[in-house]
């Protein structure tokens, strides 16, 4: 019943949005999240902030993807319990449910799979999906919310499930972009315009597109010149999905992240080393596009990236 009657919901939505939305273009608006039950995100938003799921109660998820920055920690790399520090830049947390794979080398293939990674990972939670159960079950209030949000009350796989819920709530819709999208034309200023139809010029859109302006494909880092051999030092986390595959093609290929609320998610790149959105965009268009820009073309396109900031429970993220 609850599916048909979410099912049904969806199809009003998207028919209303076709119907005033700007036609072909390659980026959509991102939909209002559809949440199936209240309780079960609530209990996924405690726990997301709980640093009982980590060793010594060191660390919660939110240390890493805070919802005040952009979803993620505004670090290089994340540092784990203990300090140690991690190999890879922090992605945000919002819209990671439009992601086609998640992690930078694509490795999990939903998030169920992917929340695992962080909890058993030795350099950021440290901790067994046992040990987290056995300190939430001296907790009545966590045995009583789990109670109520499901038939079969607490257990690992309801704690997965709640986390997963969570994060699936965590859509930012209404960016200025989006509603010009839908057709509101004020919506944008003129430089902004301008700088969505460089991004579309130079080939950004290539890679980087649909409802969250990238998360939908892998791409080499370095098409068009050698970034690693560049910046040097390289490290296992560099070579991508090489490590998942150890094929010699997926040396460097990464899943294309989101810019959806990217202004917002400073340092860049999955090594963290583009401090600004300008050096990240300098950076595309040489590696990614073979091309030499002007500072005018950059400084436009950085504007209409900025014009993607969402809103999360209907406030400015
Ligand atoms: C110590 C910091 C840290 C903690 C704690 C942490 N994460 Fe992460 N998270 C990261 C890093 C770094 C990555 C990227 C890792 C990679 O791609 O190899 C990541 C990736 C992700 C992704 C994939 C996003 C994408 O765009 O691919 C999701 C989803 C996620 N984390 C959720 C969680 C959840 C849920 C928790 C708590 C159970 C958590 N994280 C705890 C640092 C952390
Ligand atoms: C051929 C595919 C491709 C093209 C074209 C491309 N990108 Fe990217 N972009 C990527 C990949 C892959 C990454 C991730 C690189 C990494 O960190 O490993 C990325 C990362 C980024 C990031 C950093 C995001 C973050 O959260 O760290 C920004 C910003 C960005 N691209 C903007 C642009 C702009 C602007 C253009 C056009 C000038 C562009 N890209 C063209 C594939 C592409």
């Amino acid at each position: 019943m609850i599916k048909l009657i979410s099912l049904l919901l969806l199809s009003v939505s998207s028919h209303s949005i076709a119907a005033t939305r700007l036609l072909n273009e390659p980026i959509s608006p991102i939909p209002d999240a559809i949440i199936h039950s209240v309780e079960q995100v609530e209990l996924g938003r405690l726990l997301f902030h709980d640093v009982r799921l980590s060793e010594n109660d060191q660390l919660s998820c939110a240390s890493c993807h805070s919802l005040k920055k952009g979803g993620a920690d505004g670090q290089v790399v994340s540092s784990g319990v203990n300090g140690h520090k991690g190999l890879i830049n922090s992605p945000s947390i919002f819209n990671s449910s439009l992601n086609f794979r998640q992690f930078w080398d694509g490795r999990a293939d939903s998030l169920l799979s992917q929340v695992d990674g962080p909890l058993n990972n030795p350099l950021e939670m440290n901790i067994s999906w046992a040990g987290v159960l056995a300190k939430l079950q001296q907790d009545t209030f966590y045995v009583d919310l789990f109670k109520q949000a499901y038939a079969t009350g607490l257990s690992i796989n309801n704690i997965k499930a709640a986390i997963v819920s969570f994060e699936e709530s965590l859509l930012t819709p209404n960016s200025r972009f989006d509603l010009y999208l839908k057709n509101k034309a004020n919506a944008i200023s003129t430089e902004e315009l301008e700088g969505y139809r460089l991004f579309k010029q130079y080939g950004c859109i290539s890679c980087h597109q649909g409802a969250a302006v990238g998360g939908n494909l892998y791409q080499t880092f370095g098409i068009m010149g050698d970034y690693f051999a560049d910046r040097g030092n390289i490290t296992p986390a560099d070579l991508g999905r090489y490590q998942v595959t150890h094929d010699e093609k997926d040396k460097y290929v990464f899943k294309v992240p989101s810019l959806r609320n990217v202004a917002l998610t400073a340092p860049y790149f999955h090594d963290g080393s583009a401090k600004n959105l300008e050096a990240a965009v300098e950076i595309m268009m040489v590696y990614q596009l073979g091309r030499i820009s002007t500072k005018q073309d950059i400084r436009k396109i950085v504007l209409f990236l900025k014009t993607l900031t969402g809103q999360y429970n209907n406030k400015p993220l």
